[in-house]
């Protein structure tokens, strides 16, 4: 409890002056309030109906009846090798061994690799080109379907997506799809930090080949009124926000400041822990490369409440739980088919 209240008023110094008893009823108040101002918003077709099992579990995802983390890693054996016939008679099969590729350049002995964080981030850029007034856009595959590789927010995903590219040429022909590719890509690459959420993964999207609307995406120049307006466009709430950007608890910069390439936005980038939210309610812009961005959500009022708490002894017991609600949330933006998806969590590769 001590280390609790230490790190609680650290965290809060900015906004409170009160009491002890009162600084940790606050705290404790803070989680309670991170998990309950999720959004629980539907998406897609499920806002007609529901017509399916598949469409009836990922509405409980979105609405926090069901836990978008999935248990351990479990143990899918593949009927056969990739292109036998019993491999393809099973949609897990061919799934199973993108992900058993995918690990291999995603995790190494220290934790996740460059390629994992470029996967995190990709699989955030594809989806969220995508708002309520889009016709068409979201995880559909077009981050890598047509040119939106080439426009300046999606500078430093060229590697990743070289590699994507690649699976999917190689994939493709057994029935993999670039949208799946993608978001499957962003959920091993974060069970490949360690500490990473096991979030619950499906296929099915489909894929487009349009450019999605340009406009879509943050910049780390953007306040925080600017972040919160642009994401609740996305159905994401401030707190879904807070969570979502702990991603960078994994990420390393390279473009916003090049004299500063391969800078990390977090002390331990290889690992995935909400001990991230402490650097940027600080000032060593040294140690770590604090984004503009990440430092406005973290001390602007609206949202400094919640950075505080996650930033707080107690933030990693919320952190995880936030951040894989928010994220399933975002792998399904602008996808209409979701009565029809497939549920494929069970070849999630992970440590053992
Ligand atoms: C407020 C919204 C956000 C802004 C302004 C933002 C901005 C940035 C910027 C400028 C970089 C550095 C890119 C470079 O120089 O190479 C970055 C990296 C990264 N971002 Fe974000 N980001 C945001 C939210 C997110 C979200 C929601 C996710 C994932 C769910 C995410 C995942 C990542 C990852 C994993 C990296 C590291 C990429 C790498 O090392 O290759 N970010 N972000
Ligand atoms: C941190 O330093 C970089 C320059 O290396 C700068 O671009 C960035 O804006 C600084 N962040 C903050 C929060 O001041």
């Amino acid at each position: 409890m001590r280390s609790l209240i230490l790190l609680g008023c650290a965290a809060i110094a900015v906004i409170a002056h009160p009491g002890m008893d009162r600084i940790v009823a606050e705290i404790e108040a803070r989680h309670d309030y991170v998990l309950a101002a999720r959004s629980t918003s539907l998406l897609g077709d499920l806002r007609e109906e529901t017509t399916t099992a598949t469409g009836q579990l990922i509405a409980d995802i979105l609405t926090d009846v069901t836990n978008a983390i999935a248990p351990d890693a479990q143990s899918y054996q593949p009927p056969g090798s990739l292109g036998s016939a019993s491999c393809r008679s099973d949609t897990l099969c061919v799934w199973y061994y993108v992900g058993k590729e995918m690990w291999a350049a995603f995790a190494d002995q220290s934790g996740c690799t460059d390629l994992a964080r470029g996967a995190i981030r990709q699989g955030f850029h594809d989806a969220a080109a995508w708002d309520v007034d889009s016709p068409y856009g979201g995880a559909d595959g077009s981050l890598l379907l047509s040119d939106e590789l080439t426009r300046p927010e999606n500078r430093g995903l060229q590697a990743i997506g070289a590699v994507t590219k690649a699976l999917y040429d190689k994939y493709h022909p057994y029935g993999t799809g670039m949208a799946d590719l993608i978001q499957f890509g962003a959920i091993v690459g974060t069970v490949a930090c360690p500490g990473g959420p096991r979030i619950r993964t499906f296929i099915g999207r489909k894929d487009d080949n349009r450019a999605a609307p340009p406009g879509k995406l943050p910049s780390p120049f953007m306040n925080a009124p600017t972040l919160i307006s642009l994401f609740a466009k996305k159905t994401f709430t401030p707190s879904d926000l807070v969570a979502l950007v702990g991603a960078h608890t994994s990420a390393r910069q390279r473009l916003v400041d090049p004299s500063r390439a391969g800078a990390a936005l977090d002390t331990d980038p290889q690992i995935w822990d909400a001990s991230y939210y402490r650097g940027p309610l600080g000032n060593d812009n040294q140690t770590i490369f604090i984004l503009p961005s990440d430092q406005a959500l973290a001390r602007d009022p609206s949202t400094n409440g919640i950075w505080s708490a996650l930033a707080s002894a107690n933030g990693q017991a919320i952190f995880n739980p936030a951040y894989a609600q928010a994220y399933f949330r975002m792998s399904i933006l602008g996808v209409n088919n979701l009565n029809r998806l497939q549920e494929i969590t069970s070849v999630v590769p992970g440590r053992r």
